[in-house]
């Protein structure tokens, strides 16, 4: 991928600031809305996935971070659908390493269901990648069938192997979902800690329609989650923060760290500092709003960045203060119509 060499205007170099003084400094991104899972809170069935011509491709991906980065990003993720079954992402893994060698990005990460961690660990590593988030529900692997519908749980277990003998830090990404995985929260954390990972509680959330369980009889508020693993841990509470909405606690026990995230229930829109980019170039300014500024548009419009660069200005100017995320059991619709593999986790 060719890096362009124009020396920056000013208006390309200004840092991202929102009217509420908010540095935008974390930026996910989504490469696909694809993945080789089905999961019941994310995807229905048979999902209908975009034509390719509507992605951004790998080139445009690469140039859209590159302006974000100068304009002050420090932490990007990547996410998808599942990052890693994007064709040729390597390639743009490999790209990316650039800004983590001029020091301009401190972070490079990313979410990923862990099916394909066995192939690419090592390569990511070599990217510069120290950390990745692995979405994992259940040590089952028939409850692992059902919630993810097409997975499989060896191949997940694999690549975790791979990914630690790889040298990267796992996450462990768990949706706590009500008469389904609950009982198993102790022995996640167990299972998590006995390895050296992290592990982080997610409420479930109420993005797209789906065609399973409706998730508002899922729901499983995190104090809940805590309760649960009182019964076994003795939790303390911790300041560790990441760049991310979770709060930790620490197990006195394992002496590991096990994170909450309750995007219903918790407020956490006032430190936020990340905006998100859909595969298609769509910049949305909150998770839990429907306002975005389309990126393609002036990505595709011209070679250089200009246009771009007044989009990206433009629309975090618009950023808002915070989210109207709400589980509505009268309405029984979903907040925010878009699916999760969208805008990415
Ligand atoms: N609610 C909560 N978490 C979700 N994820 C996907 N869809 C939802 C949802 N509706 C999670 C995945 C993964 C991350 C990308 O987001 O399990 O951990
Ligand atoms: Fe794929 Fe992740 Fe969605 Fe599951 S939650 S279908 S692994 S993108």
């Amino acid at each position: 991928m060719e890096a362009s060499t124009e020396p920056l205007t000013p208006l390309q170099s200004a840092p991202l600031i929102d009217p509420f003084g908010r540095a935008i400094s974390y930026v996910r991104v989504s490469v696909t809305d694809r993945c080789d899972f089905r999961c019941v809170y994310c995807m229905s069935e048979h999902m209908a996935f975009l034509p390719r011509r509507d992605l951004l491709t790998l080139e445009e991906l690469d140039r859209l971070i590159a302006a974000f980065v100068a304009r002050g990003t420090k932490k990007l993720r990547i996410t998808g659908g599942e990052p890693l079954v994007r064709h040729d992402v390597m390639r743009l893994f490999e790209s990316l390493s650039r800004h983590l060698e001029t020091g301009a990005l401190e972070e490079l990460t990313l979410t990923t269901n862990g099916s394909q961690l066995s192939r690419f660990a090592r390569r990511l590593f070599d990217c510069g990648v120290r950390r990745v988030n692995v979405s994992l529900d259940t040590l089952n692997p028939e409850l692992f069938r059902q919630i993810t519908r097409t997975g499989s749980h060896e191949l997940v277990m694999a690549g975790l192997e791979a990914a630690q003998a790889a040298g990267l830090k796992v996450k462990i990404n768990v949706v706590a979902l009500k008469g389904v995985n609950e009982n198993e929260f102790i022995t996640l954390v167990e299972f998590a800690h006995s390895r050296g990972f992290d592990i982080t509680f997610i409420e479930v959330m109420p993005l797209g329609e789906l065609d399973g369980p409706e998730r508002i009889d899922q729901y499983l508020p995190m104090q809940i989650v805590r309760e649960k693993l009182s019964a076994k841990f003795t939790l303390q509470d911790s300041d560790h923060r990441t760049a991310g909405p979770a709060r930790y606690v620490r197990a006195s026990e394992t002496g590991g760290r096990i994170g909450f995230i309750t995007p219903l229930t918790h407020n956490f829109c006032e430190s936020c500092n990340r905006v998100r980019v859909t595969c298609t170039g769509k910049l949305y300014m909150c998770l839990g709003q429907e306002d975005a500024a389309d990126l393609r548009e002036p990505l595709r419009a011209s070679r250089d960045d200009r246009a771009l660069h007044a989009a990206l200005t433009e629309a975090i100017g618009r950023k808002p203060k915070g989210h109207d995320f709400v589980i509505d059991r009268a309405a029984q619709v979903p907040a925010v119509m878009r699916h999760m593999s969208m805008t990415g986790g």
